[in-house]
C-alpha cells in the first residue's frame, strides 16, 4: 500500500493555496471589506471552514453549478450542506415562493397548503402527526423536549460523535472511555454528562446497559451516521434499537435531516424504521428554512394529555415564524415537484458513478482508503477498512490530507462538503460533472504518490 509523504503533502498544500489566492481576487477583496462588519469576514462562523485561506463569494447559482464573483464556474458537490440537495433554485419551488411572497410571508396562522404538507409527510414517513420548525436543530430541540415532558426522565442518549445542530445535549464525545464534553463547545449551559449518555454507535451492549436503568428519554439518533463520515448500522443494530428502547419505555427519535439523501422516504421509510418521533430539515423547502418533526399516535396522545394550551407560547416549544407562509409554500413545491422518486433514481444513480470512479483510481493507485455511500451521497475516507462507529471514524480524520484534496478539488472548479471528504449529487449533477471529478480526483491524487 501507498504511503502519503507529509514533507510532498504540506508543499502541494502551499502551491494550492497560491493557486487559490490568484484565481480569487473580488472574493478576497469581498472579504477584507466584510471583516470590518461580520465577525471572521463571514456571516456565519463555519463560513471561515473551508479549505482556502478565505471565503469564495458566491454570485449565483442553479440547479448544481454555481459561479463567483470571479467568474470561477463550480459544480457543487456541497450544496449548502444538504440545504440545496435540491440542486439550487428548482424552478417549481421558485416559483412557488414567488406566488407566496405577494401574498404575504408570515402571519401566526396557518395556510391551507400545511395540510398538504402534513398529509404527504404521513405518507412518505408512516407517522400521523407533524408540527413545523424553522432547522432541524430546533426540531431536534422540540422532540427531546417532547420526550422529556411525556417520560419525566432527564437523559438524552446520543452516539458518540453524533451531529445534531446546535442541540446542547449532544455535544459531548467519549474521550479516552470516559464521557465529556465535545473539544471546542462553546459557552455551554451545563457539562452535558448532567443530561446526556453517549455510548459507540452500532454498541448493542452499551446501548442495554445505558438504558436498562430506566432514567433516558430518549435515544437521539441518524439512522445512518453521517457527520463524522458514513457509518452504516451493523446488521441488526436497528432491530435492537428499537427493541430496547421499547423494553425500557425510551422515546426513540430519528433524525433524517442527512439521511433524506436514501430515497424520497429517508432511510426510515426505504427501511422500514418505526420511531416515536422522526426530525427534518434542511432541504424540505428547497433550501428555505423549514423544518418538521412527526410522532406517534402515542405520542401525541400522551404529549396532548401534559399540554396547558393556556401556556403553550411560553412552553418551550415552537417559534414565531415556524410554520410561516412561506416556507408551507416552499414545502409543498418541493415536496411535490422537485424531490420526487425520478429526481431521486437519477442522483443515486449518478452518485454510484461517483463512487465507483473514485473506487477506481483509489485501487489504481494502491491507496488505503475507502468509499462509502448512503443513496445521493457519497464519500471517501483515508483508512482502509469501513469505521464502525463514531470513535472508529475520529481516528482516521487527515485534516491536512483533507484540506489538499478539497482546495485541489476547489480550485478546478468542484466544490465538496467541508469538515469530511462529501459529495451530495443533485437531480441536475450531469454525468460529465461525475467524470470530471474523477478526472479531478485522479490527478489530485498522482501528485500526492508520484515522485
Ligand atoms: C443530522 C443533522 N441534524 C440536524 C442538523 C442541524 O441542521 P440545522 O443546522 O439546519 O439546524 C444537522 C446539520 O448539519 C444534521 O447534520
Amino acid at each position: 500500500m501507498v504511503e502519503i509523504n507529509r514533507e510532498r503533502l504540506s508543499n502541494l498544500l502551499y502551491s494550492e493555496e497560491g493557486k487559490f489566492r490568484q484565481s480569487h481576487p473580488k472574493s478576497f477583496e469581498l472579504y477584507q471589506r466584510a471583516r470590518k462588519s461580520l465577525q471572521g469576514g463571514v456571516p456565519m462562523l463555519w463560513m471561515i471552514r473551508w479549505a482556502g485561506t478565505f471565503p469564495v463569494f458566491v454570485k449565483e447559482g442553479k440547479g448544481a453549478h454555481f459561479i463567483d464573483v470571479d467568474g470561477n464556474e463550480y459544480i457543487d458537490f456541497c450544496l449548502g450542506d444538504t440545504g440545496a440537495m435540491t440542486g439550487h433554485a428548482p424552478d417549481q419551488t421558485v416559483e412557488a415562493i414567488k406566488n407566496q411572497v405577494s401574498k404575504g410571508i408570515t402571519y401566526m396562522l396557518p395556510i391551507e397548503d400545511v395540510i398538504w404538507v402534513g398529509e404527504e409527510l404521513q405518507r412518505r414517513f408512516g407517522l400521523p402527526y407533524w408540527q413545523l420548525a424553522l432547522t432541524a436543530t430546533d426540531a431536534n430541540r422540540f422532540a427531546i423536549r417532547m420526550a422529556r415532558e411525556i417520560t419525566q426522565r432527564k437523559y438524552v442518549l446520543v452516539f458518540n460523535y453524533c451531529y445534531h445542530g446546535t442541540v446542547d445535549e449532544t455535544f459531548i464525545t467519549i474521550n479516552n472511555n470516559v464521557p465529556a464534553p465535545r473539544r471546542g463547545n462553546l459557552g455551554p449551559p451545563v457539562n452535558p454528562v448532567v443530561t446526556t449518555k453517549v455510548i459507540e454507535f452500532n454498541d448493542v451492549t452499551a446501548l442495554e446497559n445505558a438504558l436498562t436503568t430506566g432514567d433516558v428519554a430518549c435515544v437521539l439518533t441518524e439512522p445512518v451516521m453521517t457527520n463524522i463520515g458514513i457509518i452504516h448500522p451493523e446488521p441488526g443494530f436497528h432491530d435492537a434499537l428499537r427493541r430496547i428502547t421499547q423494553e425500557t419505555g425510551t422515546l426513540l427519535i430519528i433524525d433524517e435531516t442527512h439521511t433524506i439523501c436514501t430515497g424520497p422516504r429517508g432511510y426510515t421509510g426505504e427501511y422500514r424504521l418505526k420511531p416515536d418521533i422522526l426530525t427534518l430539515g434542511k432541504p424540505l423547502a428547497g433550501g428555505v428554512p423549514a423544518a418538521v418533526y412527526g410522532f406517534t399516535q402515542e405520542v401525541a396522545d400522551n404529549f396532548h394529555a401534559r399540554l396547558n394550551l393556556e401556556d403553550s407560547d411560553v412552553g418551550g416549544i415552537g417559534g414565531t415564524l415556524a410554520g410561516n407562509a412561506l416556507s408551507v409554500a416552499a414545502m409543498r413545491a418541493t415536496l411535490e415537484h422537485v424531490l420526487t422518486d425520478a429526481a431521486y433514481k437519477k442522483a443515486i444513480d449518478l452518485s454510484i458513478r461517483f463512487s465507483m470512479g473514485v473506487e477506481e483510481i483509489i485501487a489504481e493507485f494502491q491507496l488505503p482508503w475507502i468509499v462509502k455511500r448512503l443513496g445521493c451521497r457519497s464519500e471517501y475516507w483515508f483508512r482502509e477498512t469501513p469505521p464502525k462507529n463514531g470513535g472508529e471514524a475520529n481516528d482516521a480524520i487527515d485534516s491536512e490530507l483533507d484540506r489538499y484534496m478539497h482546495l485541489f478539488s476547489l480550485n478546478r472548479g468542484i466544490l465538496l462538503t467541508p469538515f469530511h471528504n462529501m459529495a451530495l449529487i443533485a437531480p441536475d449533477t450531469t454525468q460529465d460533472d461525475i467524470e470530471y471529478h474523477t478526472q479531478v480526483f485522479r490527478e489530485a491524487v498522482k501528485t500526492l504518490v508520484t515522485n
